[in-house]
């Protein structure tokens, strides 16, 4: 269940055997190579270089590792792009993005298609029956260092092909877009701006459709590569490595193409990237939050369709953030424990060796820089081969109690509207995950549309889109259903309901929404009732002819009920937030433990898993087996029972 991302390109080819046999011995099984190495397997246009790459398979497959291999499309070399310069990406700023790190390229480049398409038939045709082969990666971080979005000459083009096909005319396209507004309207597909460099606010419509429109690209992008590589490796699997915290195109699409969806972990860096206090990042720095590596493993799992790997897992400090300590001893551990805990197939370590040279010097490796010794993050990784070796296999990760609707376009649509500065879709998600988490509550993430039927509980913290088939199953859902702030706030053209907030569920809450207030920070409005707290951020005024659960200080509802479906009309704050996961769990039947806001359990099959963040020890449940660790679970350990 182990394995590493490994660079044979980085190392003098005598070391690789000594490498792979290592790797063995620290229990490790899978290996994931070549996404970066375009430059050494195409020097220039044409003329090849396949012998090193051969020759590394080889040696990786003899040792008996199983060979991951990245499509190297992350990093077009410089005669490529000296080549053809309209396959680089451009900024918000209409500035050029350009060679000398990675991912300079844009989606919407035709020449980049057809130059991807190249590279990855020739490597699939090469590598894809290679006995030691058993899967693939596609590319590396869709997204990453903000490259989803473009705002080339390239971009516009495609853009006004992608809406030609949408609107087919422009009547509908002014339509949609409410055009009239400030004069916008365009009498040709020809007249398509791109939404950046306006004098002030470009219209959101116009930006909502050029998110998707970059979303759709991905997606497409990455089908493309799928197909290429499935004709030419039939029997290997495909997938690609996501990201914590990047939500700039819909991952529910491009798993579409995937057999399995696979992630980065960086549990300390993203401590940084997430919006905490000041004081969560400091009491965090050297564990990170409980929730941040569990709530992407929960995400990933459902975006995999039930299956997941960590294809990077941080094995001691990174490079990459502003601050970037080193993990406190037991944290690599327990990561690679609590991903296995919540389903992950196989943990494989960024990376076997730190690199003494360019970019990445400082980020650790399993292995020393440029050593072959192992690293404080190392010895944690051969500890856990021990213990997997003690264990036989792990059982099957269920359906979990509770589903939590995640909606990227969501996303997009509050940070193009946010209306409140610190509206923000993912902290917010994220909030109502960790709320549910400190009950020991198992969470599955589910597409929008998706069934929602056996879940006792379903949250939907903000969808501001409820398309038909979403409305539909929540219509159908039994469980208890809980829905935020801002649902149905918006139909598909970015336009609100006519019947108002929450549009399509009006009728099921009893609601309208008849006026949004946000609040700077330090401004709050006390809510009283069954759950008590306060509403920060957003606050609604709703009209209701549903039961009033609780009410803002001037009488409004702050929480209203009709049959299964509450609606909570604020950004709740944690109090109050706490309060109100409380109330729905105990609504949907569902048996729940406060945990100290330190520790997390996780179940897999019948397996129970705890894990200690904190500086306090913790004492499991009596009476239970132990099959790893201790009934006293100490700081930053792990232990593992069944009923
Ligand atoms: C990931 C990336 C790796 C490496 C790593 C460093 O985002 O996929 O190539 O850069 O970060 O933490």
């Amino acid at each position: 269940m182990l394995g590493v991302c490994y660079y044979p390109e980085h190392w003098n080819e005598e070391r690789w055997a000594d490498d792979a046999r290592r790797m063995r011995e620290l229990g490790i099984s899978f290996v994931r190579i070549g996404e970066f190495a375009w430059s050494r397997l195409e020097p220039s246009r044409g003329n090849f270089d396949f012998g090193w790459l051969d020759r590394a398979m080889d040696v990786l497959a003899a040792a008996g590792l199983k060979i991951v291999l990245g499509t190297p499309t992350a990093t077009p070399p410089k005669w490529l792009v000296d080549e053809y310069p309209d396959i680089l990406p451009y900024d918000e700023q209409g500035k050029v993005r350009g060679f000398g790190s990675r991912r300079h390229y844009t989606f919407s480049s035709d020449t980049w298609w057809r130059e991807s398409a190249r590279i990855v038939e020739i490597i699939a045709k090469r590598y894809g029956e290679h006995p030691g082969l058993v899967g693939w990666q596609t590319d590396n971080e869709y997204g990453c260092h903000d490259t989803t979005l473009s705002w080339g000459a390239e971009d516009l083009k495609s853009f006004k092909r992608w809406l030609r096909l949408r609107y087919q005319s422009t009547e509908q396209l002014n339509e949609a877009w409410g055009s009239v507004f400030w004069s916008m309207d365009v009498n040709s597909f020809d007249e398509v701006f791109l939404p950046n460099l306006t004098v002030t606010e470009a219209n959101p419509a116009t930006r909502l459709d050029f998110w998707r429109f970059h979303s759709d690209q991905v997606a497409a992008y990455d089908k493309m590569q799928c197909d290429i590589l499935r004709k030419h490796s039939p029997d290997r699997w495909i997938t690609h490595n996501f990201m914590g915290f990047v939500s700039d195109f819909d991952h529910f699409k491009v798993a579409d193409n995937l057999d399995l969806a696979s992630w980065d972990s960086y549990p300390i860096g993203f401590v940084e990237k997430f919006p905490f206090t000041e004081d969560e990042r400091n009491r965090w720095a050297e564990t990170s939050h409980p929730d941040i590596a569990s709530y992407h493993h929960d995400l990933y799992r459902g975006v995999g369709k039930g299956r997941f790997w960590v294809m990077e897992q941080q094995p001691g400090p990174v490079n990459w953030a502003p601050w970037n300590p080193v993990p406190k001893p037991g944290m690599v551990r327990l990561w690679t424990w609590e991903a296995l805990a919540h389903g992950a197939e196989v943990v494989s370590y960024f990376r076997w060796r730190q690199a003494p040279f360019a970019q990445e010097q400082m980020h650790a490796g399993l292995n020393m820089s440029g050593l072959d010794e192992l690293s404080p993050g190392g010895m944690e990784a051969q500890q856990v081969g021990e213990e997997l070796k003690a264990i036989a296999a792990l059982p099957e990760s269920g359906k979990a109690q509770v589903a939590l609707v995640f909606d990227y376009q969501s996303y997009w649509t509050t940070m193009i509207q946010p209306q409140g500065k610190d509206f923000r879709y993912e902290e917010l998600c994220f909030r109502w995950y960790e709320a549910l988490r400190r009950l020991g509550l198992d969470i599955d993430f589910v597409r929008p549309g998706n069934s929602l039927e056996g879940y006792a509980l379903i949250v939907v913290p903000c969808m501001t889109e409820v398309d038909v088939a979403t409305e539909a199953a929540l219509r159908k859902a039994t469980g208890q259903i809980l829905v935020g702030a801002r649902t149905g706030s918006r139909d598909r053209n970015f336009v609100i309901p006519h019947n108002l907030p929450p549009g399509p569920l009006g009728e099921r809450t009893g609601n309208r929404v008849i006026q949004v207030s946000t609040l700077r920070p330090g401004l709050s409005d006390a809510v009283a009732g069954e759950v008590s707290g306060a509403a920060i951020r957003w606050r609604e005024t709703v009209q209701t002819t549903s039961n009033v659960l609780a009410h803002f200080a001037n009488g409004d509802p702050a929480l209203t009920e009709n049959d299964n479906m509450l609606y909570l009309a604020c950004w709740a704050d944690e109090a109050l937030l706490s309060d109100v996961i409380a109330l729905v769990a105990q609504k949907a039947g569902l048996d729940t433990i406060a945990l100290p806001d330190y520790i997390r359990i996780r179940r897999r099959g019948n397996l129970t898993f705890a894990f200690n963040y904190g500086t306090m020890a913790w004492s499991i449940p009596a009476g239970v087996t132990l099959v790893l660790g201790r009934d006293v679970l100490e700081p930053q350990a792990v232990s593992v029972w069944t009923a």
